[in-house]
């Protein structure tokens, strides 16, 4: 099982913002809505080992965080507007009040942030995607659960690299650029199919 989260810094967790311009007034929720959908999409079809969380620390509401499991969730389409639609109807479904809430198959909120995510992960290894880390291809990756962290456009704040550091993620580096969040998911991804993990 291979789980990814990302941090949207700024992302709302409202669901409000237009569809015409999403980059513009969504806190950028199109760089989450593309790590979605590399994590979770194939050609023709879904994978149904992964599952993705998306925390939304922006706006009203906030924090609160998204998951979306390649097993069960029906209808997932590529495109950043149905991606948007997705996230804005969990959102509006999701009730007040503690916990996690299953909102339509595959697809669940909780209120928090990256403890709430951590909480419902359970027991897996962490990496934690930095420019700075470990070359993946040379890493050892864990045979069990993975979970792997990574920052939207603005990258990752020291409270977020103190809690995985806490929780005792290896860092890991896909290359010596800096490069695009869905990007970073895309390489991970090919490399753990190239593993068989
Ligand atoms: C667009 S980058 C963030 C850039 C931001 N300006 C910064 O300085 O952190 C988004 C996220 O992708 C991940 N990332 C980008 N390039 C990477 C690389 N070469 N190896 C591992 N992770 C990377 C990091 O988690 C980063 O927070």
């Amino acid at each position: 099982m291979r789980r990814f989260v990302v941090i949207g810094s700024r992302a709302v967790a409202s669901g409000r913002f237009l569809y015409q311009d999403l980059p513009g007034t969504s806190g950028r929720l199109d760089v989450l809505l593309r790590c979605m959908r590399a994590a979770l999409l194939v050609s023709h079809g879904v994978r149904q080992d992964a599952v993705v969380y998306l925390v939304l620390l922006g706006g009203y509401g906030a924090p609160r965080s998204l998951r979306v499991e390649g097993a069960s969730v029906r209808y997932l389409r590529p495109d950043e507007r149905s991606l948007a639609t997705l996230v804005r109807k969990a959102l509006e479904e999701h009730p007040e009040g503690p916990g996690v809430t299953a909102v339509r198959p595959g697809v669940a909120v909780a209120r928090g942030g990256l403890d709430a995510v951590i909480a419902d992960a359970g027991a897996c290894a962490w990496y934690l995607l930095d420019e700075g880390g470990e070359d993946l291809r040379e890493a050892t990756l864990s045979a069990g659960p993975k979970a792997f962290l990574l920052g939207d456009h603005r990258g990752l704040d020291e409270a977020t690299l103190a809690r995985v550091a806490a929780l005792g993620a290896s860092a890991l580096r896909v290359g010596p650029v800096s490069i695009h969040a869905d990007d970073v998911v895309a390489v991970v991804s090919n490399e753990l199919d190239r593993r068989g993990v």
